[in-house]
C-alpha cells in the first residue's frame, strides 16, 4: 500500500475503534414547538453543546436529493474531468482534494460555490493592502442540471440559516433581526464533500478536527455516518447519528465571539471508513467581508467585558484559507489570537 504519508494524523489524534454509546447531541423540531419554547430550544442546545439537528424544516425533499445526487453524479467523474473546474490560487471556488486541515491532508475530495455572485473579498491577506477581488464560482459541464441543483438548494438553505440566526439572536435576549445586517453581502459557500473508501480508516480523518471559523454551518449528511463532535460536558467524541431528512447545525467562531463566549463554537471532525463512501454538504453561513467581529455591546457589561479585540472578518477568512490551500509550518490563524 503506498499512502501519502501527508494524510497520516498524529496519534493523540487519530479515531478511536470504539466508539462508545453516549448522548447525542440535541434534535428539534421545528414546526411543533410554540415559537417561545423553541428560542429556549435553541438557545439551550448552542449552550451546551454548540451543535444541534433539526427536523421539520421546510427545505423541500427534493430539492436536497437533486443536489445529493448531482454531487454523486460530479464526483464519479475521472479526477481529469474534475480539475478542469479545479480551484487555484486565483479562485478559492471550484474542486480541489488536496485540503489541509492543521497542516495534515484531509482525506475528502470538495466542490465549493459561492452564495452570492459575485461575491467579494479583500484581494490579499495582507493587513494593509485594501484592494479586493469578486469571486464568481466555476461550474462543470457534467452533469447538466448540477448548477441549477446546486442554485436551488442554496436559496432553500439561506432561508432556513436566516430563521435559525433569528431564533438564535431571540434566545440571546436581542430583536431577532440583530444580526441580519452583518450578511447584506454575505461571503457564505456551499461545500459539497466527497469522502472516498478509505484504507487506512484507523491513521486519516475525512477532516482532522476544527472549528467552522463562520457564524453558522447547516450540513446535510447522507446515511453513512462519521462526523463527531467533542462533547462540551467531557471532551468525548461523540458520534453524530445520521437523522433522515434532519440538517446538523453548528455555532461557529463569529457567533461564538458576538456572544462574548455565551455560545461557543464546538471541535468536530470527520471519520473515514474502508467500506463506504460518504457524502455531506456543509453550508457556512459567512458574514460580508466589511464586518468587524467583536461581542455585542448588548452582551457584554462592566462584569462581563470583551473578551475579543474586533477583527475583520474578510482578512481573517482570506489568511485562513491559504493555511487551508498550502501545507505551511506555522499553526493557523484563530480566534484566540484576538482575546483580550
Ligand atoms: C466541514 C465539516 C462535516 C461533514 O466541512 O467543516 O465539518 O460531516 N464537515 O462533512
Ligand atoms: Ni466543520
Amino acid at each position: 500500500m503506498d499512502i501519502d504519508e501527508s494524510f497520516i494524523q498524529s496519534i493523540e489524534h487519530r479515531p478511536k475503534s470504539t466508539t462508545v454509546e453516549v448522548e447525542g447531541i440535541p434534535v428539534i423540531d421545528l414546526s411543533a414547538l410554540n415559537s417561545q419554547d423553541l428560542v429556549v430550544q435553541v438557545g439551550d442546545a448552542c449552550k451546551n453543546w454548540g451543535f444541534f439537528q433539526v427536523i421539520n424544516h421546510w427545505v423541500p425533499s427534493n430539492c436536497r436529493e437533486k443536489v445529493e445526487l448531482a454531487s454523486r453524479a460530479f464526483f464519479q467523474q475521472p479526477s481529469s474531468e474534475k480539475r478542469k473546474v479545479r480551484r487555484d490560487e486565483a479562485n478559492p471556488m471550484g474542486f480541489y482534494d488536496t485540503e489541509h486541515t492543521k497542516n495534515v491532508r484531509d482525506w475528502k475530495q470538495v466542490f465549493d460555490f459561492t452564495v452570492e455572485n459575485p461575491t467579494v473579498v479583500p484581494a490579499s491577506h495582507e493587513p494593509d493592502d485594501v484592494e479586493l477581488q469578486e469571486i464568481v464560482s466555476q461550474w462543470p459541464e457534467y452533469p447538466p442540471n448540477f448548477r441549477e441543483a446546486c442554485e436551488e438548494y442554496a436559496r432553500e438553505i439561506e432561508k432556513l440559516a436566516y430563521k435559525l440566526l433569528e431564533l438564535i439572536s431571540l434566545s440571546l435576549g436581542l430583536p431577532a433581526e440583530k444580526f441580519n445586517g452583518f450578511f447584506k453581502n454575505q461571503t457564505s459557500f456551499m461545500r459539497l464533500n466527497y469522502y472516498p473508501i478509505c484504507p487506512i480508516p484507523h491513521l486519516a480523518l475525512g477532516v482532522g478536527r476544527h472549528k467552522d471559523s463562520g457564524a453558522l454551518t447547516v450540513l446535510a449528511q447522507d446515511d453513512v455516518g462519521g462526523l463527531e463532535v467533542k462533547r462540551k460536558s467531557d471532551g468525548e467524541w461523540v458520534q453524530v447519528r445520521p437523522t433522515p431528512n434532519a440538517y446538523i447545525i453548528n455555532v461557529g467562531d463569529v457567533i461564538q465571539v458576538w456572544s462574548n463566549d455565551k455560545y461557543e463554537s464546538v471541535e468536530h471532525r470527520v471519520m473515514v471508513n474502508s467500506e463506504r463512501e460518504r457524502f455531506s454538504i456543509p453550508f457556512f453561513f459567512n458574514p460580508s467581508h466589511k464586518v468587524m467581529v467583536e461581542p455585542l455591546k448588548e452582551l457584554t457589561s462592566k462584569q462581563n467585558p470583551a473578551r475579543y479585540k474586533p477583527y475583520n472578518w474578510g482578512k481573517f477568512h482570506t489568511t485562513r484559507n491559504i493555511s487551508n490551500f498550502k501545507k505551511l509550518n506555522v499553526e493557523n490563524i484563530q480566534i484566540y489570537h484576538f482575546r483580550i
